[in-house]
């Protein structure tokens, strides 16, 4: 059978390439040592990210879908007829699965910055539900998009689960609340999962999983750098660090070079001192009337909001 999974590339992988490349080079020279967290999500990166949400200790992915599951009715009246779901981030698009039969939306788009990962999926997507018009765009949803015009006609439900929001500083989640409100025509909708501030161990544990999968999750951005670029990095000289931050309310991720070493990375070395931290990823938590009033700065007006019976996790559902 012919899967009518309609593509529209944004991101040429040149562009890709040399993106990583810059921003490798870049994040190497800066004092405080960093990488962009979408550099996480290659094909094996993306497999191991599916790894961590199937480890116990991370809650944010089963607690995400027991809450939609169980509100997937009342999501469905929100929505309204003639919905078409743009999920942001879509990844395996497994959490799309649990509204599409409450749902039954016109039309769904994936949107994902990992190009193989996004068609394999939406692929899936189109042979299972075959009533669906079913997009996909390789795209990186932190710069300002247009929404293509396969979606004319309908209301568009933007979906961004799994707290992925969470990737950005509260101001720059600002701004990209206020960009996605002016891609969505007025009658649009936004569906967002949020991680909750909660005790520190309970965060500590959920990126610091005793099988170490957030680990090699972290440690893939090495391998990734490796692979793709001329260089002499070795990952088994850093290690995993990952921790709550209370103050900034976050969860901070690091590589820690484990000894002095120089890395070339084509004919620039940088030097690694023992202790010294890649910053690879921040991830902040929200409090329920923090980000609905963040979300409503941006524009948008709060209709419902779901939590789990421990306050882990909420879900919004806001008007554009
Ligand atoms: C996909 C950004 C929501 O922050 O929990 C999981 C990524 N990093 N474990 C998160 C992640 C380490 C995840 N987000």
């Amino acid at each position: 059978m012919a899967l009518a999974v309609r593509f529209f590339d944004q991101q040429p992988a040149d562009v890709a390439d040399s993106s990583l490349r810059d921003d490798v080079l870049q994040g190497f020279a800066q004092a405080q040592k960093a990488l962009p967290p979408k550099y996480f999500y290659d094909q094996r990166g993306s497999e191991l990210f599916e790894a961590i949400t199937r480890q116990p200790e991370y809650y944010p992915t089963r607690t995400e879908e027991a809450i939609l599951a169980a509100a997937s009715g009342e999501i469905a009246r929100l929505a309204g007829r003639d919905a078409a779901l743009v999920e942001l981030g879509s990844g395996a698009s497994r959490k799309a699965r649990l509204l599409l039969e409450a749902m039954r939306p016109v039309g769904y788009l994936g949107i994902d910055i990992s190009r193989d990962f996004l068609l394999a999926s939406t692929q899936r997507l189109a042979a299972d539900y075959p009533w669906l018009d079913v997009s996909a765009a390789c795209a990186d949803f932190c710069r300002p998009m247009t929404l293509p015009d396969s979606l004319d006609g309908l209301r568009p439900v933007a979906f961004f689960p799994g707290s992925s929001i969470g990737n950005f500083t509260p101001e720059e989640a600002g701004v990209f609340l206020r960009n996605l409100h002016r891609m969505l025509p007025h009658t649009g909708g936004l569906l967002i999962g949020v991680d909750l501030i909660k005790d520190q161990a309970r965060l500590d544990a959920a990126y610091n999983d005793a099988a170490g999968v957030t680990a090699q999750f972290n440690l893939n951005l090495l391998e990734r750098i490796r692979r793709e670029l001329d260089t002499d990095l070795d990952p088994t000289r850093f290690r995993h660090l990952a921790f709550f931050d209370p103050i900034a309310a976050r969860i901070e991720m690091h590589l820690v070079s484990t000894r002095d070493q120089t890395v070339r990375l084509e004919d620039r070395r940088f030097t690694f001192r023992a202790g010294e931290r890649l910053h690879t990823e921040n991830s902040y938590k929200y409090s329920l009337e923090g980000f609905r009033a963040l979300a409503e700065d941006a524009g948008f007006r709060q209709l419902r909001v779901w939590t789990d019976p421990a306050k882990l996790f909420a879900v919004f559902y806001f008007a554009a």
